[in-house]
């Protein structure tokens, strides 16, 4: 036999028994972002390296070790997307979308990141994340954490907390760095070999660290949030008392730091608990300096992502089922002109009863196993399609679900009416 092959390390099949939780998710997303005015923007899988590079910082964990990034035929370098945040102000710049106007965008689909893969962590994952453009102040900061907070509410998810932090603006942030460099340098001897290395490259990761031997440290370094310039603080302060009144409850993290660079003024992640060491299942912020950047107008730009994977895991995990997708009706075919009727029979109903969902038995077999399938597929009804039924141009009905479903026979022509009145009560 032929040696099978795998999917590669990190990428998955989301397989037939899990896709109704994502169309569910899927679904509820849509509709909420629509609600709050968001357009969908659609993008490129893949941009040339340089998008990346430059918005996310050369100096992070993404840049440096985990994109997938190739020479295409034409020597160019290209990279399957990290992330969306990018792309979707590299489209908005390239169109025009950000002259004078102010746009709420959402976008949703696969990311690349070369991780170590683990519970939570893929090489391929999926995010569906917002953006809005053109809003300095801190209501749409609230209005976007606002969003996110109902569509915990909507899925049922509870075992969520909302971090919230600020880095100040880029002058601050580079005051403050050079304390902070001050801070670890006179420890050096404390700190583990990444940190020793972000040192000088970028030192506010450090503060970021899983390490628990570096806690102490950690602990001890002054903090961005009480040497914020005063617009900062005034923004945070403003997004504090919107969050406030709008009910939602959050915790100040002053080591929130993000592992992307193009951040200033607010950042936030929703956590759980519940889902072991990947417990993000929401992240983002401001990036007012981003845009100009990557060779646009100074814009203001906030936005999230959310993980995909991790979200449907918290579904799973409290047993919520997804869509039902069980047919409707199963239609059993009998004999060889029951099999020629069926195809224009199931047809037919399909028009008359648009949203059916109806299953036709295909390859034939007796009406014992036909029946078997029927019962298997979750159907309400059977709809059986035998040699006598032909001849008299009827239909038999039979109740799959009910305890004493009696089956009856009906003129083909009633069928629909008939069945749309049992499926509406
Ligand atoms: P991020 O924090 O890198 O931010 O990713 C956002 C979310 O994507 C994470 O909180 C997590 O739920 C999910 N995620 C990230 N990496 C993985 C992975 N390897 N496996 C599974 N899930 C993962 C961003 O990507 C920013 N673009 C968010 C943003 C939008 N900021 C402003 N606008």
């Amino acid at each position: 036999m032929a040696k099978q092959l795998q999917a590669i390390r990190g990428m998955n099949d989301i397989l037939p028994g899990e896709s109704a939780h994502w169309q569910a998710l899927e679904t509820t997303i849509r509709s909420l972002l629509t609600g709050y005015g968001y357009q969908e923007i659609r993008l490129p899988i893949a941009e040339k390296t340089e998008l990346f590079a430059r918005s996310i910082g050369e100096v992070t964990d993404i840049v440096e070790k985990e994109m997938y990034t190739f020479d295409d035929r034409n020597g160019e370098s290209l990279t399957l997307r990290p992330e969306g945040t990018a792309g979707c102000v590299r489209a908005c710049l390239e169109h025009g979308l950000l002259h004078n106007q102010t746009q709420r965008l959402w976008y949703a689909g696969p990311m690349f990141r070369y991780e170590k893969p683990q519970k939570g962590r893929y090489r391929q994952f999926h995010q569906v994340g917002a953006e809005a453009y053109g809003m300095a102040g801190p209501d749409i900061d609230a209005e976007l954490i606002c969003l996110t907070a109902r569509l915990w509410r909507q899925l049922g998810l509870d075992a969520v907390t909302l971090q919230i932090n600020s880095l100040g603006s880029s002058t601050a942030r580079a005051a403050y760095r050079e304390r902070l460099v001050a801070y670890f340098s006179a420890r050096q001897d404390e700190l583990d070999e990444d940190s020793q290395r972000r040192l000088h490259s970028n030192p506010l990761r450090i503060l970021d660290t899983k390490n628990p031997a570096m806690r102490a440290v950690v602990a001890g370094a002054p903090l961005l949030l009480e040497h914020l310039d005063p617009e900062s603080a005034a923004h945070f302060a403003g997004l504090r008392a919107l969050l406030d009144s709008a009910g939602v409850a959050y915790e100040v993290n002053p080591r929130l730091v993000r592992g992307l660079d193009y951040y200033s003024q607010t950042v936030f992640e929703w956590v759980t608990d519940t889902l072991g060491a990947q417990g993000t299942i929401c992240a983002g912020g401001r990036y007012d300096g981003l845009i100009e950047q990557l060779g646009g107008q100074r814009t203001p730009g906030v936005g999230f992502a959310m993980g995909m994977e991790r979200l449907v895991a918290m579904l799973a995990a409290r047993g919520t089922t997804g869509a039902d997708q069980a047919p409707d009706a199963y239609l059993i075919l009998v004999g060889e002109a029951a099999q020629q009727q069926g195809l224009a029979l199931a047809e037919q109903l399909r028009d008359q009863l648009p949203g059916l969902r109806l299953r036709m038995h295909c390859g034939g077999g007796g009406f014992k196993a036909q029946f078997r399938r029927a019962d298997h597929s979750g159907a309400r009804f059977a709809l059986i399609l035998g040699e006598d039924e032909v001849r008299s141009g009827s239909i038999a009905l039979k109740p799959l679900r009910e305890v004493q479903g009696e089956q009856r026979s009906l003129p083909q022509n009633q069928l629909a009416a008939h069945l749309r009145a049992l499926l509406d009560a």
